[in-house]
């Protein structure tokens, strides 16, 4: 049974789109830009016209052009419901909110929190479902374990959790309309503004403290700016990572030989954490506006034009990535595009890396014959559009 959450969260992110890859492979061998959506509903857009960019070498020079393909685009699409965000900010602004909030995800800090934080709270969550000998994962770890990874990175109150858990799901999950979404967005401002100004006043050392102290030519961020950025990383930081270690656990539950592999040697985590990325990034699509006329693979783009990134697509790009379709943790390293690329490359993507090693890694620990329960009747695969994940991951142990 999913939790109203999740619900919610599966409503939003596309449900059940079979065979995304296939049809989109022939696309992109074809005519290379789409001219159109291959979204369905509210994703697809408004009036613009509408453009879907799906190679490698045209989406990376895309992401990189950001002075003819903006992120101004999220003005209309994302400011309604979270304010004023560093994803919508163009340069100069971007590149000094980003400096100052991206200051805290150094690798020290990192460090210090997989030891201190994020390690123990795996063990948490495994604690509560290791003696059954049974489990569904999503429910059980993938789905809490990113969200609560904010919380205590943010230095929030343990008893807040479930609350802070609930605004954070809610905050995306527009499929059923703005007016929830744009809710929990202003209670979750109101929840975090006396955090926010008590951290100024007295620093500890979460990120919250962090973000408040860092100065970059001797200016900082004001209150009503780090709400609005921690309020992106909710959504930035959760959702994805949740997809991405729910569809790396059932891709290896599924290529047991690799998982057997990676059982025996843990340094393949990170080599199968890549493989995953570039073979089911969490957010296949990213848009973007073109700000003057283009013309790409032939296709000519108008100004004004919304244009989608297909990182999923240029993800199996067969003239960078052999066989493509196949997933394969020994795959030899190229760079995909799961984070992006350009000025708006994920600023998280070092603490994602990190969560999925750690999950993986204590819950290989913790329940070494892992396994998929094939007595459940359900049939976990990957779903959305919006977000790629399995929806339920139901698993035998012991
Ligand atoms: C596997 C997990 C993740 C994936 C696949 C992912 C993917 C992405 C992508 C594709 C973008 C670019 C969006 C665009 O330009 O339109 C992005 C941006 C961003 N991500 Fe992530 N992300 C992940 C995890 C995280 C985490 C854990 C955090 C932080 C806690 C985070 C914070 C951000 C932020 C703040 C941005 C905006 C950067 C900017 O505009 O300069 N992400 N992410």
């Amino acid at each position: 049974m999913e939790t109203a959450a999740q619900e919610a969260f599966h409503n939003t992110s596309g449900g059940d789109v079979g065979d995304l890859w296939g049809p989109i492979g022939e696309l992109r061998r074809t005519v290379g830009v789409l001219s159109g959506s291959l979204m369905s509903g509210a994703a697809a857009g408004g009036d613009r016209q509408h453009f879907t960019i799906l190679r490698y070498d045209d989406c990376a020079a895309a992401l990189r052009d950001d002075t003819t393909f903006t992120s101004g685009i999220y003005v209309d699409m994302m400011r309604p419901v979270m304010g004023r965000t560093i994803l919508e900010m163009e340069e100069p602004e971007h590149r000094r909110h980003r400096g100052l909030a991206g200051h805290a995800f150094r690798h020290k800090t990192l460090t210090r929190w997989e030891t201190e934080l994020i390690r123990p709270l795996a063990h948490e969550l495994i604690d509560g479902f290791a003696p059954r000998g049974h489990a569904e994962l999503v429910r059980e770890l993938t789905f809490p374990f990113p969200v609560q990874v904010i919380a205590r990175i943010l230095g929030l109150p343990h008893d807040d959790y479930p609350y802070f858990q609930a605004l954070a799901f809610t905050l995306t999950s527009v499929g059923e309309g703005y007016e929830g979404p744009k809710k929990a967005s202003d209670e979750l401002a109101d929840y975090l503004r006396p955090i926010v100004a008590e951290r100024r006043a007295n620093p500890s050392d979460d990120l919250i403290s962090e973000i408040a102290a860092a100065e970059i030519d001797g200016e900082r961020l004001t209150d009503d700016e780090i709400v609005s950025y921690l309020r992106l990383l909710l959504p930035a930081g959760s959702e994805t990572t949740y997809c991405s270690i729910g569809s790396l656990l059932l891709a290896l539950l599924t290529h047991t030989d690799q998982l057997d592999e990676v059982r025996a040697d843990r340094a393949l985590i990170g080599p199968a954490i890549e493989e995953l990325l570039r073979w089911e990034p969490a957010v296949p699509f990213i848009p973007r506006l073109a700000v003057r006329d283009v013309t790409i693979a032939g296709v000519e783009i108008p100004a004004g034009s919304q244009v989608t990134v297909a990182l999923g697509s240029a993800n199996r790009d067969e003239t960078r990535f052999p066989d493509p379709e196949r997933f394969d943790i020994h795959r030899p390293e190229q760079q995909h595009l799961a984070f992006a690329f350009g000025p708006h490359m994920c600023l998280g993507m070092h603490l994602a890396r990190m969560e999925t090693r750690v999950a993986l890694d204590t819950l290989f620990t913790r329940l070494p014959d892992l396994r998929l329960d094939p007595t459940t009747g359900d049939d976990p695969h990957i779903h959305g559009e919006i977000f790629r994940s399995p929806t339920s991951l139901p698993v035998l142990f012991g």
